[in-house]
């Protein structure tokens, strides 16, 4: 087995200074990699903030012989994400590798979210995913080389009651890695999903919110799973997925109680109707069956265009 090295490259790790993201940052930095650790240090909401969370994974990894730096700014505003890429060019004068990771929560039902928390959690998981992107991408696309990491979520692409904000966010990255990727393949930069699992102070809030809220949804209990809900259980799949010998892209990845496996979006076979004029809604009544059927054939569009192919193929 080769074993994968980050000499010489640089990674950007958002949210870095506790859970999942400080996992990930450890181990790159592990592997010879120059990190920027960020982290606004605020709650569990996304309020407040300080420099502590970022600076002392900086100390953990200095002490282990590694090169890092602490950063706190936010990614949920255009001056924060682009403050981020400055300072790591800054400090090492390249971007190879940028893990979107930072995350807040707020959770109640659709009916009962306000505007305030609606926007602050699109702000900080989609649009500052988005941000990042942007600001990395002249510098990936100049060297012919990048990896992005878009960290999504099953609450999101599967759905979970409670997280409606957060869920179409991390619904939304996965849309946005999906337009990267194919940006990204022509400069080298390669983009895929994480949607990792692991008992963390997001996590636990999320338990203390559901709690006895759900009515007949089951949650899973941590305690029971044991180990592979740690977040170091989903750093070796980012990590891969950020490394040079990883050379695939547009992939959606689950890490799920130490299960790891690609989740896609496609299309079951369905009914065509006649392409002269629209069918009926009756037509659709009697179709339903073919339309809905997830047990007959399906294909994986790989863009929008290819999903005209596909159909066409079937004429
Ligand atoms: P966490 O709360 O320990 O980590 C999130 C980090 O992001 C925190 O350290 C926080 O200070 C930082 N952060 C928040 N707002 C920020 C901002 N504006 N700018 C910079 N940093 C900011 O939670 P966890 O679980 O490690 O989450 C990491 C990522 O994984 C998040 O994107 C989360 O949504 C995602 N995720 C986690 C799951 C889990 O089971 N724990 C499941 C699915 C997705």
């Amino acid at each position: 087995m080769t074993s994968i090295s980050f000499e010489g490259r640089v990674a950007i790790v958002t949210g870095a200074g506790g859970g999942i993201g400080k996992a990930h940052a450890l181990e790159i930095a592990r592997r010879g990699g120059q990190v920027l650790v960020n982290d606004l240090g605020g709650d569990v909401a996304g309020r407040g903030g300080s420099a502590s969370m970022a600076e002392q994974v900086v100390e953990e990894i200095r002490q282990a012989g590694g090169k890092a730096e602490a950063n706190h700014d936010s990614v949920a505003t255009t001056q924060g994400c682009n403050a981020i890429v400055a300072h790591a060019l800054d400090a090492f004068g390249r971007v190879d590798v940028l893990i979107n990771n930072a995350g807040i929560m707020r959770n109640s039902t659709l009916a009962e979210t306000s505007d305030e928390d609606w926007d602050a959690v699109i702000a900080t998981h989609l649009t500052g995913s988005f941000k990042l992107t942007r600001a990395v991408w002249p510098h990936m696309a100049e060297q012919g080389y990048g990896r992005i990491i878009y960290t999504a979520s099953s609450a999101g692409v599967f759905g979970n009651p409670m997280v409606g904000g957060y869920g179409a966010a991390k619904a939304g990255i996965a849309g946005l890695m999906h337009v990267a990727a194919l940006e990204g393949e022509a400069h080298g930069i390669l983009c895929n999903g994480l949607m990792p699992n692991a008992v963390s102070r997001m996590a636990m809030q999320a338990a203390a919110d559901w709690s006895g809220k759900l009515d007949g949804f089951e949650t899973t209990m941590p305690e029971t799973i044991g180990n592979s809900m740690q977040p170091e259980f989903n750093t070796p799949l980012a990590v891969y997925l950020a490394s040079e010998q990883c050379t695939a892209t547009r992939g959606l990845y689950s890490q799920c109680l130490g299960r790891m496996a690609h989740v896609f979006i496609g299309a079951v076979d369905g009914w065509q109707a006649d392409r002269q004029a629209p069918p009926s809604v009756e037509e659709i009544a009697e179709h339903w069956q073919e339309i809905s059927d997830t047990g007959n054939g399906f294909a994986i569009p790989l863009s929008a265009t290819d999903e005209h192919a596909i159909v066409l193929s079937h004429r």
